[in-house]
């Protein structure tokens, strides 16, 4: 049955430049069997059996968090703390997650993820990545992917997160691509390539057993220090490289002439105290740029990427169309999907702000906008 939501302020859809959006004021759209079937301005709009009036309201694509790390036990509010005060953000601070992760049941982790889910509908997301990388061990990875596959198909295998507390580097990067590999399965993998996780050669390693067993590459890189790990994500042609915290020109470079995403996380430099990358400037230079929450308890546990669209505006040098465009088309570029857009055909995944226009998503930093969720033009969220 056709649904048409008429009278809608402003209708927004990225276009295919990078950056760009389309706009169209005073909008309808109908919605037919979880699709979009007709966009435009309102006084054009096909009659429908039912009608929803959005007078005042926006309407955007739904988010895609093309990076999360939602299946964890424990909490890490005092590492916060400390380093609000002066204390310097590690990769090794992941090890405590690995332990509270290990003792929880399967129970505890999958209800911890449903609600973490259910903040990310409450967000305006509609497709997201989760991935592993808490468990270290063959069975506690096994077993996040598992979990992480009840809620998506974005599933990523991060066994080489970082080395488990007394395993010898070497030796647990084969495990990884190894035993561990056979063991799992997912569409992604990934590794963190970075001072105190993996080295180059050991990302390379992981990434090439998971190219071989049929996984597709991806990468958390130049979050800490820059060691030559953007030059692996385009030679590998991963879907995305994610952080980039620290890139030197050459490394633009490579990436202007790559398929791989630059994935931006502004949870990740808000809550470690870090610079924040210029994704303005990446994007000009002909980039594509995606946003994302990284939520995981230790660097960026937040679930919203409103927030993230208006930090990426206040400090990171994106226009409110490229952050908006970042955080939908670019995430599913991240992901090699079509999701993130508003067009005839395309599924209906869309969000309704309680805004007369897209700009109040960085404009109203902190106020709760986001009104209604809908997957496949179902329900998933409403503001109450
Ligand atoms: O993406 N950088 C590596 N992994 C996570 C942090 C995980 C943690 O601190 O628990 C990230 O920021
Ligand atoms: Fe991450």
């Amino acid at each position: 049955m056709a649904t048409c939501y008429r009278k809608i302020a402003t209708l927004v859809s990225p276009a295919e430049a990078i950056g760009e959006l389309t706009v169209i004021t005073d909008a309808a759209m109908v919605v037919d069997d979880g699709r979009v079937t007709w966009l435009g301005k309102n006084s054009e709009a096909p009659a429908c059996e039912t009608e929803v009036d959005l007078t005042g309201k926006t309407v955007i694509p739904g988010f895609v968090d093309s990076h999360s790390h939602l299946v964890f036990g424990g909490e890490r509010s005092e590492e916060f703390a400390s380093r609000m005060t002066g204390k310097k953000y590690e990769a090794g601070g992941i090890n405590s997650t690995v332990s509270a992760t290990r003792r929880a049941t399967a129970e505890e982790l999958r209800a911890n993820t449903a609600g973490l889910v259910q903040e990310l509908y409450a967000s305006g997301i509609t497709t997201f990545e989760i991935k592993s990388g808490y468990g270290l061990d063959t069975e506690t990875e096994k077993l996040s992917l598992e979990i992480a596959s009840e809620f998506t198909e974005e599933v990523t295998f991060l066994g080489a997160h970082v080395v488990p507390a007394g395993s010898d580097p070497d030796e647990y990067t084969d495990l990884v691509a190894g035993k561990m590999l056979e063991s799992i399965t997912a569409k992604w993998v990934d590794v963190f390539c970075d001072t105190g996780a993996f080295t180059v050669a050991q990302a390379k390693k992981v990434l090439t057993a998971g190219i071989a067993a049929g996984l597709r590459p991806r990468m958390h890189a130049n979050q800490l220090s820059n060691i030559g790990a953007i030059a692996l994500a385009v030679e590998l042609d991963c879907a995305s490289v994610d952080h980039c915290t620290f890139l030197d020109d050459a490394d633009i470079e490579l990436l202007k002439n790559s398929n791989t995403v630059a994935t931006l996380l502004p949870g990740a430099e808000f809550s470690t105290r870090s610079p924040y990358p210029q994704g303005g400037k990446l994007m000009k230079a002909g980039i594509a740029v995606a946003l994302a929450t990284d939520c995981n308890p230790g660097s960026s546990f937040t679930t919203s990427m409103v927030f993230c669209i208006a930090v990426a505006v206040r400090d990171m040098g994106f226009s409110v169309d490229q952050a908006i465009w970042a955080a939908t088309k670019g995430g599913a570029m991240a992901l090699r999907g079509n999701q993130g857009v508003l067009e005839v055909g395309s599924i209906a995944d869309f969000v309704v702000l309680d805004a007369p226009n897209h700009i109040y998503l960085a404009y109203r930093p902190g106020v709760a906008i986001i009104s209604q969720t809908f997957l496949q033009g179902r329900e998933v969220y409403e503001r109450r």
